[in-house]
Parts: structure tokens; C-alpha cells; sequence
């Protein structure tokens, strides 16, 4: 708890640009959260360098997309927005739970064997302890609550069990992390194939909307949308390719999916796409003018990052010197 809140962490990579998706599914339904929860968000550089990373590219991604994440509307006083690598904390707690993980946990998560195919040259101690790492993030500020994709549910689970493992030994030192679910987004599929995620990963660049796409850019990926020979605009499940569509409209437009289908009665998918693209341009207009307005304030994104780190260190210290003392480190002399 910080000033009678619960806490909520999340973490995320500086890879790849930010999609429709990202935003529809996750980013605009945090902007509320912090009326609820003392928020953390940090850019998770220390887990980024278990793959190699060209440094400067680095530097500039991590910068971006906090700078995005302000653009988006995440208040960066009620919101702490900070670089993982800035606070020190992270990796002290990260050392401690090592010595609480075992081998055997971390063998068994899907994300290192994943990644371990897919880097064979370079199959890192790093990257074994990454869940770790994940770990003492989320602990070291006593999160509550934690929004994560399916994919990163595992390595919430061990967050937990290393919790739990450490209290069990030394007292209640530790809150044990909960899934966040709330209010979940919309799920934005991919515009080449509607049964799969939209992804910031994928090797089709018609596939995804990026938040930073110019409006031609945009315009031109609807038209070439995978829809169907229905001829139709209805909101049913054998029409995945037009139901992405309606949800994507909708979300931009606040209609229901009913409206949608009534506005479109009759008309063709040319016509839908054309709204739809439209509707996506007029959204994301706005925010590229924000970020484009944040980009040129760098002594503004400056104390953002300054004041943050603060913060975030603040909490942080808190609980590692708890730790420290309840693993028998020795007293700091003052
Ligand atoms: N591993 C997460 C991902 O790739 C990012 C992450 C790091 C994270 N630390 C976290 C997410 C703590 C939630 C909480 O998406």
C-alpha cells in the first residue's frame, strides 16, 4: 500500500514500435488505473540486453516509448514512468532471489526455451534468471496487482512462489502479486489474419498499425484488410476479418457493434474500410501530435525521467534494505 492505494507494476520492453493493439488492448484502459492504484511503469532496459542490442538504438527506443506512453495520456506525476536500469534496486533484490529460485523452476518456462531456440548463439545466464529479474521487479515495490498478457502469466506464477518461499523463511517480507484483471480491452487482430494477435513483432508490416503510421500509411492497410465474401458488415464469429473491424471501429467511435452493423446495413466493404481507417487516423492524429510536441520539450521528458527515478528509488530502498536485514547483510553505519 502507498498512501492508502495497492500498487500496481508492470514492465515493458523497448522492442518494436507500439501497435494499434498495444494501445487498444492495454495502454488507453491504464490511464484510469492510477485513481485506483499507485502505478509503476517502468521500460524494462535490464531485461532487453538478454538478446544483444545495438546500444544506441537502445537508448532511443527506451527513450520513445516512454515519451509515447506520456503521449498516450499516462500523467507522469500520478504515474511513476521510469527506466528499470535507473534504479539500483533491481538488481540487488534480483541477486537475493536467485539464491531463492531454483534451477528447475526457471528449466521449466516456456519463454527461456523459446528464446533459447530462437538465440542459439547466445543462450545467456541472463536470459535463465530473466524471470528472476521479472520478479524482484514486481516485489520490489510490493505491487498488488500486475497487468500482463498471457504469455508473461508464468512468470508471474514464479513471482509468486519466490514470494511465498522467502515469507515462509522470514516473516511477511513480501506481498504476493496478483494477476490484474480488469477492465480488459479490446482484442485487436491482425489485418492479414484475423485469428492471430496484432503483434509488434510481425514480419508482415500490413498486419499491424503503428501508432506512429502516417494516415496514408494507415488508409492504405485497411484497404488491403483481409475481410471475406459475405458482403456484409455483421458482427458474428464466421466473419473474423470484418468483426476485428467493427471492434476497431468501435473503439475509435464509442458506437456498440450494433450500431456499427446498422450504419454499414447495405453498404460495401469498400466504404466500411474507408470508415474504419478514418476513424483509426483520427485517433492516433492527435496523439502523434503530442509526442511529436513531448519529442522537441527535452528538458520536460528530462524531469520526467529525473523525477521518477527518484520515486521509483524511494519505494524500492524501502523494501531492499527490509530484505537485506532479514537475510542478515549487515547494518549500513550512518
Ligand atoms: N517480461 C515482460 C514482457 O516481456 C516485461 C516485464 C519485465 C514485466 N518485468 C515485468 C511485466 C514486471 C510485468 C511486470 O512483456
Amino acid at each position: 500500500m502507498i498512501d492508502g492505494k495497492k500498487v500496481l507494476f508492470s514492465g515493458m520492453q523497448a522492442t518494436g514500435s507500439l501497435t494499434l493493439g498495444n494501445y487498444m488492448g492495454a495502454l488507453k484502459n491504464w490511464l484510469t488505473l492510477c485513481e485506483e492504484y499507485e502505478c509503476f511503469y517502468s521500460v524494462v532496459d535490464l531485461h532487453s540486453i538478454t538478446v544483444r542490442q545495438e546500444p544506441a538504438e537502445l537508448r532511443k527506443r527506451a527513450r520513445n516509448l516512454l515519451t509515447l506512453y506520456i503521449a498516450a495520456g499516462l500523467d507522469p506525476v500520478k504515474n511513476c514512468l521510469y527506466y528499470q536500469s535507473h534504479v539500483s534496486g533491481h538488481c540487488e533484490l534480483s541477486w537475493i532471489l536467485n539464491c531463492f529460485t531454483y534451477m528447475g523452476e526457471l528449466n521449466r518456462m516456456t519463454q527461456f526455451k523459446d528464446k533459447a531456440a530462437k538465440h542459439a548463439d547466445n543462450i545467456n545466464a541472463g536470459l535463465f534468471t530473466y524471470p528472476v529479474l521479472m520478479a524482484a521487479d514486481i516485489l520490489l515495490y510490493q505491487a498488488d496487482v500486475v497487468p500482463v498478457g498471457k504469455d508473461q502469466l508464468q512468470h508471474l506464477e514464479i513471482t509468486r512462489d519466490i514470494a511465498q518461499r522467502f515469507n515462509a523463511i522470514y516473516g511477511d517480507v513480501f506481498t504476493v502479486p496478483e494477476p490484474y484483471i480488469g477492465k480488459t480491452g479490446a482484442s485487436i487482430k491482425s489485418l492479414q489474419a484475423p485469428e492471430k494477435k496484432m503483434s509488434k513483432s510481425d514480419e508482415n508490416p500490413n498486419a499491424s498499425i503503428y501508432l506512429m503510421d502516417d494516415p496514408d500509411t494507415i488508409m492504405r492497410k485497411f484497404k488491403r484488410a483481409v475481410t471475406d465474401s459475405e458482403a456484409q458488415v455483421r458482427y458474428r464469429p464466421e466473419q473474423p476479418g470484418i468483426c476485428n473491424l467493427i471492434n476497431i471501429y468501435s473503439v475509435c467511435t464509442g458506437k456498440s457493434p450494433e450500431e456499427v452493423e446498422k450504419e454499414f446495413d447495405g453498404r460495401g466493404y469498400g466504404d466500411f474500410k474507408t470508415a474504419v481507417g478514418e476513424a483509426v487516423v483520427s485517433v492516433l492524429k492527435p496523439l502523434q501530435e503530442r509526442y511529436a510536441d513531448l519529442s522537441r520539450n527535452k528538458d520536460y521528458i528530462d524531469s520526467v525521467i529525473k523525477n521518477n527515478a527518484e520515486k521509483a528509488n524511494h519505494y524500492a530502498t524501502k523494501t531492499l534494505r527490509k530484505v537485506q536485514k532479514k537475510v542478515g547483510f549487515p547494518e549500513r553505519i550512518r
